[in-house]
């Protein structure tokens, strides 16, 4: 097999560089000099050499950060000239867009036509509309009527406030797209930040790193230590100097985060898994709503928290819709992302493989019906086949956890009640699609599903306008859209007698 691979001159310099860790305007080594390495997924090769920060690190960067949060230089920085750093940023990132989308390539896996299309635009996108908000984070004035005051008068008013030194941490899925989610609303409210990458997909962040400082952002507002979760997450989670922690990865360590916040009870933003309904009706455009649905699982390699992994489809077109999962599993080419014909490129870590391949196993044991995939695909490298399993059942493993990986169940419904209680059967509430032409039976079913998201004739669409987040244990807080400014602001009342 002859496969072309085109890389990024840029990308590829940057990833063979010695990596360091960006403090205040500086970058550094890990104070304890160690490092771990990171892979390319495509291969299992070796791909970078990246600083292990541990909790001195960490406190370095804390430090800075509440430094910089302090300097007026940042504190008293107009609304408008914070949009415009905003914006700055937004426009290096498309600049340099073959070189960022090439960087989540050799790190995650993903192809760089997808990253290319989606994470590096949407990551511009997301600066762009978070620098309108620089100038538009306004209190209110407020009538009060004190019973106890009842000649007084008052003018009242609210400030919005920004909540100070913020820790970030992130995963690997959608490696530059989720420090962007981060990044975005806490610079636009004023707010500074220690951001944590994931271990394995450290990259892109470190070079955004660079495009930060070159937008003009003062020194030590954006901090980025790299470091495994628990030697560099947890003490970022855990420190007393910290005022609000986000993160996104898996809903137990999502938890961890939460105990870790008590100490000295920062607030807590959270993004978390999910094992998202797809409700498949009859009267769909069936054009759309099977690859729609194929499409709703396979995009990211099914690395994706909001990813629809549970679809229920109404019986009378049960068959015909495995077939057109089949067909269309079958035609998506796995292979490396680098290759501009592939459509599906490896797991991001042996770790995923191992996790995936282990659920396949567990399906085959609980007897789901294997329609088309199943196993790992080649030898070399992380890659899984695209897999269908259907007749699954609302008691099985493959059914309730998240998989995070490119497996779809598949289970027929008869009516809508049925359909309902099944898709709510779950810990999770991320995200959910539905697919018909009635707009009532859309609208019904838009309304009874516990979830943040509901597509509807779509999938997997994102806009920097859209809140996104998870009702029940997918999480707490949105990111995007105007509410997750509440996340990093703080509301203070003034009151003056007059
Ligand atoms: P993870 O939750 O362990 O990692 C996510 C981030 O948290 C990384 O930056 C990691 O370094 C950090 N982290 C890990 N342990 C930590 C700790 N004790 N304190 C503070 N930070 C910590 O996720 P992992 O292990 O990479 O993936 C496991 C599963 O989690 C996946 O198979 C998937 O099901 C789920 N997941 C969900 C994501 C989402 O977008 N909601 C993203 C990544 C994973
Ligand atoms: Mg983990």
């Amino acid at each position: 097999m002859s496969t072309q691979l085109h890389a990024d001159p840029a990308a590829t310099a940057f990833a063979a560089k010695h990596h360091r860790m960006l403090i205040g305007g500086d970058w550094v080594d890990s104070h304890s000099g160690k490092t771990f390495d990171t892979y390319n997924p495509a291969t299992g090769e070796v791909l970078a050499s990246i600083p292990a920060g541990d909790s001195e690190d960490i406190d370095r960067a804390v430090k800075t950060a509440r430094a910089a949060f302090e300097n007026p230089t940042w504190a008293n920085m107009h609304p408008a000239t914070r949009g415009k750093l905003l914006h700055k940023l937004g426009d290096l990132i498309l600049e340099h867009a073959d070189e960022l989308a090439t960087l989540d390539t050799l790190d995650n896996g993903k192809p760089f036509a997808v990253a290319r299309a989606a994470d590096i635009p949407l990551a511009a996108d997301l600066f762009h509309y978070m620098a309108g908000w620089a100038t538009k984070l306004n209190g209110s004035t407020i009538s009060l009527s004190v019973p106890y005051m009842p000649d007084a008068q008052f003018h009242a008013y609210t400030l919005r406030e920004p909540i100070g030194v913020v820790g970030q941490i992130i995963p690997w899925n959608f490696p530059l797209l989720m420090a962007a989610w981060k990044l975005g609303p806490a610079l636009t409210t004023g707010c500074t930040v220690v951001l944590k990458p994931a271990e394995q997909t450290p990259l892109s962040a470190l070079r955004l790193g660079e495009l930060i400082l070159e937008a003009g952002f003062p020194e030590g507002v954006v901090n980025i230590i790299t470091g495994l979760g628990e030697e560099a997450g947890a003490p970022l989670a855990a420190h007393d100097d910290v005022d609000k922690i986000a993160f996104t990865g898996s809903t137990e360590v999502g938890k961890l985060i939460v105990q870790a916040a008590a100490g000295n009870l920062k607030k807590v933003s959270l993004e978390l898994g999910g094992k998202s309904p797809n409700l498949l009706f009859a009267d769909a455009d069936m054009a759309t709503a099977v690859p729609g649905a194929a499409s709703a699982i396979f995009f990211n390699q099914g690395q994706v928290c909001c990813a629809g992994s549970r679809l229920y489809v109404e019986n009378s077109v049960y068959d015909d819709v495995l077939q057109g999962l089949s067909d269309a599993a079958k035609s998506i080419k796995v292979g490396n992302g680098l290759d501009p014909s592939t459509d599906m490129g490896p797991l991001t870590s042996q770790e995923q493989l191992d996790r995936v391949t282990n659920y396949l196993s567990i399906g085959e044991s609980e007897g789901a019906r294997n329609i088309t995939g199943g196993k790992r695909w080649g030898s070399q490298g992380y890659f899984v086949e695209p897999t269908v399993l259907a007749d699954t059942t609302e008691d099985m493993r493959v059914v309730k956890e998240e998989i995070f990986g490119p497996v779809l169940s598949v289970s027929p419904f008869k009516d809508v009640d049925e359909l309902t209680a099944k898709a709510n059967k779950s810990n999770f509430g991320l995200a959910s699609g539905v697919w018909t032409k009635d707009l009532s039976k859309a609208h019904r079913a838009a309304k009874a599903i516990k979830a943040g998201t509901v597509w509807v004739n779509c999938f997997n669409v994102f806009d920097a306008a859209l809140p996104f987040g998870g009702y029940k244990q997918s999480g707490w807080g949105r990111e995007m859209g105007g509410e997750v400014l509440e996340n990093y602001l703080q509301t203070k009342a003034v009151t003056t007698q007059i």
